[in-house]
């Protein structure tokens, strides 16, 4: 079993840097999503890590000991990619025990393990057909199995879901923690699909522009983004960010949004916001932590989207935008009319309007 450190490690193409100084500890038998956009450096990461790809700067280590000079096939890594290498012209079975024969496994331990995974990955059934001709969605389990039935200490795998479909998607996402969670290697996960990260992932590291920008808990990244980018990325839809003013109310401070009302601020961010140099900030909360109600900040109502158990309240006023995610069974607001509803206290985060940075509840 291995823990994986990436200390100061950057990549660059020519004048371009795919990846600056990223600093991640990785623990052993961890699950860590790299989440980010296209292009952000998720797979410059993991091809450095998996030994296909030298850093520039900085270095790799497993258990302590720095890997960049060790050749790939040397690093005892699993990668599994979004086009699942496969051979066509073999049958399931013989795909599966590639790897076990490359490794001179004995053939009665073979067959016990290509049996195990088989069963495992509910691959049985097409064990002797061959892999040309099966579906995609069987193709990628049949790469992830190949790839797990050796065992790897750590598994990469780089973005394996993106080409099967939705329905196999939710599946596989079940089917590969539970793989995890039996064999307790540490996974690498590069996704751009925050939806996939938060429900697999132990931590997800978070990226954008070849920077690492916050690493921490679906949880803990959900409730405390880092920053304006994390906080908008993560959640579906993302965080509501508006502009607001400080005001001066009574002993108290409370944030002023411009055209749509006032929110109070909680003890723990009065202090963080007195320390801001100008009256301006930015107030963050999440379009499903709002309801409605008799005072608080009114907008203005345009799209009201249904989707089955869930509504989407798309709001505008002046320059702002918002959206209220609400359940269906509670009255929803009216298109085409002002909406006001309340942020609860502990809703409310603020950010720094130049930097971008969240001004308190930063996890790292
Ligand atoms: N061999 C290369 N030469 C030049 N630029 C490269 C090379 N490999 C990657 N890049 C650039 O580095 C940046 C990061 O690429 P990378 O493949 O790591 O992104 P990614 O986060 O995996 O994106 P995606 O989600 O699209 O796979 C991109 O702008 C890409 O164009
Ligand atoms: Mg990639």
């Amino acid at each position: 079993m291995s823990e994986i450190a990436l200390e100061n490690l950057g990549k660059s193409f020519g004048d371009f840097t795919a990846l600056a100084d990223m600093n991640l500890t990785i623990a052993n038998g961890e699950f860590m999503a790299l989440l980010g956009p296209s292009g952000c450096g998720k797979s410059t990461t993991m091809n450095m890590i998996a030994g296909m790809l030298r850093p520039s700067s900085g270095t790799i280590k497993f258990n302590g000991l720095d890997v960049v000079d060790v050749p790939m096939a040397k690093r005892g890594v699993g990668f599994v990619f979004q086009n699942y290498a496969i051979f066509t012209h073999m049958s399931v079975r013989e795909n599966l025990a590639y790897g076990l024969r490359a490794q001179g496994v004995r053939a009665g331990e073979m067959t016990k393990r290509v049996q195990a995974f088989a069963e495992l990955l509910q691959l049985e059934p097409m064990l002797d057909r061959p892999a040309a001709g099966l579906s995609v969605n069987i193709l990628q389990r049949l790469a992830i199995g190949r790839s797990a039935i050796l065992e790897p200490a750590i598994f990469l795998l780089d973005e394996p879901l993106s080409n099967v479909d939705a329905a196999f998607r939710a599946v596989m996402r079940s089917e590969l923690k539970s793989l995890q969670g039996q064999f307790g290697q540490t996974m690498v996960y590069v996704t751009h699909d925050q939806l996939e990260a938060m429900t697999m992932a132990d931590r997800i590291a978070v990226m954008d522009h070849g920077k690492l920008l916050q690493v921490g808990t679906p949880l803990e990244i959900y409730n405390n983004p880092a920053d304006t980018f994390v906080a908008r990325f993560i959640g579906a839809p993302g965080m509501n960010i508006l502009n607001g003013r400080l005001t001066q109310q009574a002993d108290t401070v409370a944030v002023d949004l411009p055209g749509l009302g006032s929110v109070a601020l909680p003890p723990a961010l009065q202090a963080a916001a007195a320390r801001l140099t100008t009256p301006d900030v930015l107030v963050g909360f999440r379009p499903e932590q709002i309801n409605a109600a008799k005072a608080g900040l009114t907008m203005h109502v345009g799209f009201v989207e249904r989707i089955g158990a869930r509504t989407i309240v798309h709001m505008e006023q002046g320059a702002a935008s918002a959206k209220a995610v609400l359940l269906s069974e509670v009255e929803t607001p009216k298109a085409r009319k002002d909406w006001t509803f309340a942020v609860p206290d502990d809703a409310i985060r603020l950010l720094d309007p130049v930097t971008g940075q969240a001004l308190v509840g930063r996890p790292n």
